[in-house]
């Protein structure tokens, strides 16, 4: 399907592609998602004080593309977490390592995450946050690995739903990497360099 709008201004994407990681969502396919989940948002926030909460360092990508496909005068708010150390398996323990600049009282605060995996991270922030006195929060993330669920999170805006694999790229890392690719992929640890 040929690229539209900025997406096509954008182009070519990088032809970046290591070996060690097999392909599982394209570029193309994450454009359309997000901008059909920004619509959403737009029609759904519209004459709201809407905050793009950008769950750092995951979200970088999808936060960005998602903050340029909202047709509404949004704020743009960015929370650094750490829930993993570099391994593949959730720590369970929930790090802020950078707060917000702002306050968020009476604002209605999205969440932007790049993928719900134990949901311990999400329940976390929640309950941060509602401390702060928002007037609503939502939540928008990229990704849904149901299969390994501790915590039952409420996703408002999902992208995709995936199996219990370890993914990269689009933001998201292994060990600080990939997170440049502009694709969603599969990583073979086994294949990748090390670190
Ligand atoms: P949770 O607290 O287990 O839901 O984990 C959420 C965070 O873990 C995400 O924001 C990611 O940074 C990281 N994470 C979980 N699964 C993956 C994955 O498959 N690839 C890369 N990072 C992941
Ligand atoms: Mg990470």
């Amino acid at each position: 399907m040929p690229l539209s709008g900025a997406y096509a201004t954008l182009s070519p994407v990088s032809a970046f592609s290591p070996p060690e990681v097999r392909s599982l969502i394209s570029a193309e396919r994450l454009a359309l998602r997000v901008s059909e989940l920004a619509a959403q948002i737009t029609r759904e926030y519209s004459g709201r004080s809407l905050v793009l909460l950008c769950i750092l360092k995951g979200s970088f990508v999808f936060a960005a593309d998602l903050a340029r496909a909202i047709a509404l005068p949004v704020r743009v708010e960015f929370l650094g977490v750490r829930s993993y150390g570099d391994d593949t398996k959730s720590s369970g323990v929930v790090q802020i390592t950078q707060d917000l600049t702002r306050p968020v009282d009476g604002d209605d605060i999205l969440i932007v995450e790049d993928i719900i995996d134990t949901g311990l991270t999400l329940s976390y922030l929640r309950e941060q946050l509602r401390s702060r006195n928002p007037a609503s929060i939502k939540v928008a993330a990229l990704l849904h690995k149901p299969a390994r669920m501790r915590r039952e999170v409420e996703i408002d805006y999902l992208g995709f739903t995936i199996d219990d694999v370890f993914v990269v790229g689009y933001g998201l890392d292994y060990a600080e990497r990939y997170r440049n690719l502009p694709f969603l992929g599969v990583l073979d640890p086994t294949g990748a360099p090390e670190t």
